[in-house]
């Protein structure tokens, strides 16, 4: 039975105060929280068993090399790869996108057309414009809608037999819109295009399963799904993994090297050059461990219950307009109240112990469309309270009153 009071005594952080007040997290999707089982294996791996991967002859690299492997195969099964090696360690979302752009550079030329949507994170659209001024190709943008919808039948005319590849978040990061991302990869595929879905905010809610999906390249981020920062992963078919060049060159990406040429290892490990982040690989594995163990069907339906809440409590307050009303969205609520800046209400917010982001959530076109300079943004974890939710409507309300 999901219990959020048992949950919320895994997450230590919870338990602080911040300026004299219990803390009330709701910055959730530009970073989770870290549950006491995973910050235990992280102490674990440095106390324990701290060597360089796939190097050593010795007990502690190997003990660390399985560990790293075994969170491949935890990735793999979590998200449906067919093979562990399409499974590629990355620093994050970014790193994941940036590799796939730089592979492309050397398939794309003159006349070619990338598409991306409305509402990208700017991780997903300056790749894709650095691709595009290296090679011609042309980026065309998916239009949204006033609810913060992507328009398909303007995606449809779109798409032509030019289209290569095609770029969506699964879930906006500024709104919390639920993308379609199964029309978009079905559609691109028709054209011969290839689908990259960015799931940096879709995984701290949703199980994805690539194979169902079709899709080409999956990319998450471990930080936002109660893991640590700087690991990530990127997930892409093998024929296309094997296509794409090599991002970054360096240690263990090879299979051969000298001076007249280098041959390159085979998948995973011609995408990962150097010593990687060996705790962080291995804290990924144990945060999905984490969530599967809590449950995604259970994390889906109380948080649908928690927005649901959030929303009519929140819409209740004269002057506050929410930002992103699609039926299919996350638990994420964009708003700002009538003239009042953004960062105004985020800071007497921060003041009650209340943490939520302000500004344009690296999504400036977003915030042009609406024609605002940004947003307060509360997004919700599996671990946010009812009562939280109330702590942040008295706190709107209070600064309402103290800035109008
Ligand atoms: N992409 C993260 C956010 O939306 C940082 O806040």
């Amino acid at each position: 039975m999901f219990n959020v009071e048992h949950i919320r005594k895994d997450f230590p952080i919870l338990n602080r105060q911040v300026n004299g007040k219990p803390l009330v997290y709701l910055d959730n999707a530009a970073t989770s929280q870290t549950p006491q089982q995973v910050i235990d294996v992280i102490v674990d791996y440095y106390s324990n068993y701290n060597a360089n991967i796939h190097r050593g002859v010795h007990s502690l690299s190997q003990e660390a090399t399985d560990a790293y492997e075994q969170a491949r195969l935890k990735i793999q099964k979590h998200v449906n790869a067919k093979f562990s090696h399409e499974i590629i360690f990355t620093s994050g979302t970014t790193h994941g996108i940036n590799l796939i752009a730089n592979g492309f550079a050397s398939l794309l030329e003159q006349g070619d057309e990338i598409i991306v949507s409305a509402l990208e994170h700017h991780s997903n659209i300056v790749p894709w414009q650095m691709l595009c001024e290296r090679t011609g190709a042309e980026l065309k943008v998916i239009p949204m809608n006033l609810e913060g919808e992507l328009i398909m039948s303007e995606y449809d005319k779109l798409l032509t037999p030019n289209t290569k590849l095609v770029f969506v978040n699964h879930i906006s990061n500024a709104l919390g819109t639920i993308n379609p991302i199964e029309y978009i990869i079905e559609q691109a595929h028709q054209v011969g295009a290839a689908v990259l879905v960015d799931g940096a905010q879709a995984c701290p809610h949703i199980k994805p399963d690539v194979q169902a999906l079709d899709v080409d390249f999956y990319v998450t981020s471990a930080h936002k799904m109660c893991g640590p920062t700087g690991q990530g992963m990127l997930y892409g078919k093998e024929a296309w993994l094997n296509k794409l060049p090599p991002y970054q060159g360096g240690g263990e990406m090879i299979a051969e090297v000298s001076f007249e040429k280098t041959t390159y290892a085979d998948l995973p490990h011609k995408f990962e050059a150097g010593t990687p982040n060996i705790c962080g690989g291995i804290a990924f594995g144990a945060a999905i461990d984490y969530m599967n163990a809590i449950g995604f069907d259970a994390i889906e339906t109380y948080e649908h219950q928690l927005l649901a809440y959030a929303t009519i409590k929140l819409s209740e307050i004269e002057g506050l307009k929410i930002y992103g009303t699609s039926k299919h969205k996350t638990s994420v609520i964009s708003f700002n109240l009538e003239g009042i800046h953004p960062y105004d209400i985020g800071t007497i917010l921060d003041k009650l112990g209340i943490a939520v982001r302000t500004g344009h959530h690296c999504a400036q076109p977003i915030m042009n469309f609406f024609n605002i300079p940004g947003t307060v943004r509360a997004s919700f974890a599996f671990y946010n309270s009812k009562a939280e939710v109330d702590a942040l409507v008295a706190g709107v309300k209070k600064a309402k009153m103290m800035l109008s």
